[in-house]
């Protein structure tokens, strides 16, 4: 498969690490441009690219940048690319520590509506409950004993199966967590956020969170 990846970070590094090792070709971008991603490159062989570049060379393109910079992507990031290309969201909202704040996020919005609106297209939810490292290092084959699963939200089934796919090529469970307007229940603060869980505790995770957003998980500011 063909996966750009926007952020080259923890996550996306990450993901072009194991994306690569699985024998995917792998399009990844940052802020600064290609030519700073020389040593993923050697580590990986993933082709680095511009981030018009990134979305426009997936049959899955995968958003993982911080919060805060979703808005400094081009406005016309997916003009023109194909309806049948999945964009996966993995972003967290961290208004104290790192990313503001973002009025649409405060007054309501669950987050990867918001970074869907920001986009101007549909996405996906994933990634966004499990550590970097834990994402790299903790994959296992499928029927392992106590193999991590991951909560996958989307509103198109067909989108939302492919990344359970590869969820499951990364060494993981794929759990369908319901629709987009169900993704808060793996954001930040959710039981599921970090817990490393097998399916049936990501399940049952995912069914006893709670909507309110706590002070620490709000920006400080007006
Ligand atoms: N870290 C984790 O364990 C973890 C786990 C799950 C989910 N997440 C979430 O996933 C997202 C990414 O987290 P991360 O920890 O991977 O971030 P990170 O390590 O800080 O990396 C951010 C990456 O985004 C790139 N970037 C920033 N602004 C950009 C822009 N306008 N255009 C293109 N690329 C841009 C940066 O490129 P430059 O370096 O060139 O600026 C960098 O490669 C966040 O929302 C985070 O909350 C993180």
């Amino acid at each position: 498969m063909n996966i750009g990846i926007i952020g080259a970070g923890n996550i996306g590094g990450n993901l072009t690490r194991r994306f690569r090792a699985l024998g995917h070709k792998v399009f990844v971008a940052n802020s600064r441009g290609p030519e700073t991603l020389a040593d993923l490159v050697e580590e990986t062989g993933a082709t680095p690219v511009t981030v018009d570049q990134a979305a426009r060379s997936g049959d899955v393109v995968i958003v993982t940048i911080p919060m805060k910079n979703i808005p400094d992507l081009p406005r016309d990031l997916f003009a023109g690319v194909s309806d049948d290309v999945v964009v996966v969201d993995t972003g967290n909202y961290y208004p104290q520590q790192r990313d503001g704040r973002i009025a649409g996020i405060e007054d309501g919005m669950i987050e990867s509506r918001w970074v869907s609106q920001q986009l101007g297209r549909p996405v996906v939810k994933a990634f966004n409950n499990i550590y970097a490292e834990h994402l790299l290092k903790l994959g296992k084959r499928a029927g392992s004993p106590g193999r991590i699963a991951l909560p996958v939200a989307g509103d198109d089934e067909r989108a939302k199966s492919i990344v359970l796919k590869l969820v499951d090529e990364l060494g993981f469970d794929g759990v369908d967590a319901g629709g987009l307007d169900d993704s808060w229940r793996q954001q930040p603060a959710t039981p599921v956020y970090a817990g490393d869980f097998d399916a049936a505790g990501v399940r049952r995770a995912l069914a006893s969170a709670s909507r309110e957003r706590k002070p620490e998980w709000r920006s400080k500011s007006a």
